[in-house]
């Protein structure tokens, strides 16, 4: 049976509330990627995710104890920085072998999303793209914001 897995980084929280509430729509298996070092704090903030991003860095993961092999669709949240994704997508796309996945993003911005997805897509050019989604000002509107994942998702796969 072709299975679906929600796959998502979360800063701030407001990924984190999408992705739940998307698990708990449509029974999805999850998992929330989380690093080894924490990137929380002001100081960390203004100087250690600039640099990250500026030099693209992959900033360490806690292991992901997932059996890729099980699923052929994932879908993968992720939080807009710096026009693009954030840092821990970089170490997750380096460090998964999704070949052959059926893959849907959705992202949390606010006003401006950039060119999240190209950059992504760009990392694994392989793989299909069934569809992609940009909640803009996602903090801002929430519920909404909700709605129209919950929408979205539900005509994926
Ligand atoms: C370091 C950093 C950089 C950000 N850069 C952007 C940006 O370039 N464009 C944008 O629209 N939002 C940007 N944001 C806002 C987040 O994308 C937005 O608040 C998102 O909803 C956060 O999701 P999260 O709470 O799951 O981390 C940035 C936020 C942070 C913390």
């Amino acid at each position: 049976m072709k299975k679906t897995l929600l796959i998502y980084y979360s800063y701030g929280g407001t990924t984190k509330h999408l992705a739940e509430e998307l698990k708990n729509e449509l029974k999805l298996d999850s998992h929330q990627l989380e690093l080894k070092n924490d990137l929380q704090g002001i100081f960390k903030m203004v100087f250690k995710i600039p640099f990250l991003m500026m030099f693209k860095k992959c900033p360490a993961l806690k292991p992901i104890n997932i059996d890729f092999e099980q699923y052929d669709n994932i879908i993968i949240g992720m939080p807009v920085w710096m026009a693009t994704f954030a840092a821990p997508i970089r170490t997750f796309i380096r460090d998964t072998n999704l070949s052959g996945k059926n893959i849907a993003l959705f992202c949390s911005s606010g006003t401006n999303p950039g060119h999240v997805f190209a950059d992504f897509k760009s990392l694994l050019p392989d793989n299909d793209y069934v569809s992609e989604l940009k909640l803009k000002n996602a903090e801002k509107n929430l519920e909404t914001s909700v709605i129209k994942l919950k929408g979205w998702a539900s005509e994926l796969f």
